[in-house]
């Protein structure tokens, strides 16, 4: 039997007319990823606003600084888009404020280690989460993709120089890493959604 045969009646791409009724069509798909994006930017801010109100004067504050500033920059782009999409911002903002301040000032209270070791938790997490949506964008999307990817290079930066200034050695490393991530993945499926 020929491939072609063979592979006739395979799983063929579902037409637009004939999504499920709990498909979100694509527009709505690309404005929850902006959506996420955006409070998990603004997230990763707060983290480092909080890191700095304790860390600001110790020697890991210019590494902290550097990370910041890209954050920053990667905010503004999708305080940006949330418009020009009409992205409806997720309403969780508030919670992101206080809860990324928090994480990153308790981490930090820990000691610079820690820090570290939050920003690697948190990397991780966002780096498979960029991956995921840079798999699931279009070619129509092309733009989009390729700010996330220059994102998701500049967060694996942040995690390569967060675990070369020691984060694997602070106190409870897998046990504060776990932790982190969980809440990070949370905030993910959260921001996506409220
Ligand atoms: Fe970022
Ligand atoms: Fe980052």
């Amino acid at each position: 039997m020929s491939e072609g045969r063979k592979n006739r009646g395979a799983t063929r791409r579902r037409p637009a007319s004939r999504r499920l009724p709990g498909d979100l069509d694509a527009k709505a798909q690309v404005q929850r990823m902006i959506r996420v994006d955006h409070a998990g930017e603004y997230g990763a801010k707060r983290i480092y606003d909080g890191q700095l109100a304790v860390l600001g004067r110790s020697p890991a504050a210019p590494t902290i600084h550097r990370m910041a500033e890209q954050e920053r920059r990667h905010l503004a782009r999708f305080e940006r888009l949330v418009p020009e999409r009409r992205v409806r911002p997720t309403l969780l903002q508030p919670l992101w404020h206080v809860a990324g301040f928090a994480l990153g000032a308790a981490t930090a209270m820990l000691g610079e280690r820690a820090a570290m070791a939050c920003t690697v938790a948190v990397e991780e997490v966002i780096d498979r989460h960029y991956a995921r949506q840079i798999d699931a964008l279009g070619r129509d999307e092309a733009d989009l993709k390729a700010m996330l990817e220059e994102f998701r290079r500049d967060e694996l930066e942040h995690r390569d120089t967060a675990l070369a200034a020691g984060a694997e050695e602070a106190g409870a490393y897998p046990v504060l890493t776990a932790g982190i991530k969980a809440a990070s993945r949370l905030a993910i499926w959260l921001s996506e959604r409220v």
